[in-house]
């Protein structure tokens, strides 16, 4: 198996700031699947969904995960709804340790909301984003290993991480 760390999670789990600052640690290359979509369509995120719909977005994400096939060793940082359909958390733990970053979703919701657009939660009353974390929250659970996030700031989220990280390689 590959030896990437891909980091799973909700909008707002920290994925991009913590794997940014895992990938240095461990002295690891970062890459994001938005950035990647972004990088091959040339539009940002928010226009795709704008222009093309969710649907659309869902097939670039597809060919992200087929590109990631070819990585070994690199920190993932992957879209919060990317890992949420049939066989993607399979072709995740194929190539590496998925790592879920759990968070408590007022937070979530409030740094997600801090950070930048986020498409999935225009438009969205508070009941259909519970129903929405709800859904996903199954995905999320089959990672390799879990890390609570909730009160914590990056460094002792990514602190976490690398200590789940060495237990689970001492285990095997
Ligand atoms: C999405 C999350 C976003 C981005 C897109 C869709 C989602 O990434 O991939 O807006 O469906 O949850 P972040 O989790 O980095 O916000």
């Amino acid at each position: 198996m590959p030896g990437n760390v891909i980091l799973v999670g909700f909008m707002g789990a920290g994925k991009s700031a913590c794997g940014r600052l895992l990938a240095r640690r461990l002295g690891r290359c970062f890459v994001e699947t938005d950035d990647m979509i972004v990088g091959r369509d040339g539009r940002p995120i928010p226009e795709i969904f704008r222009q093309d719909g969710e649907e659309a977005f869902r097939r670039l994400e597809t060919e992200a995960v087929e590109a990631l096939g070819l990585k070994s060793d690199d920190v993932i940082a992957t879209g919060g709804g990317l890992p949420c359909r049939e066989g993607r958390m399979e072709a995740l733990r194929a190539i590496g340790t998925v790592v879920w970053l759990r968070g408590d979703l007022v937070e979530l919701l409030a740094r997600a909301r801090r950070g930048g657009q986020r498409p999935m939660l225009d438009g969205r009353n508070p009941a259909e984003i519970d129903a929405l974390y709800r859904a996903r929250e199954p995905y999320y659970a089959q990672a390799h290993l879990t890390v609570d996030t909730a009160g914590q700031t990056i460094d002792q989220v990514v602190h976490r991480i690398v200590a789940a990280l060495r237990e689970a390689h001492a285990r095997v």
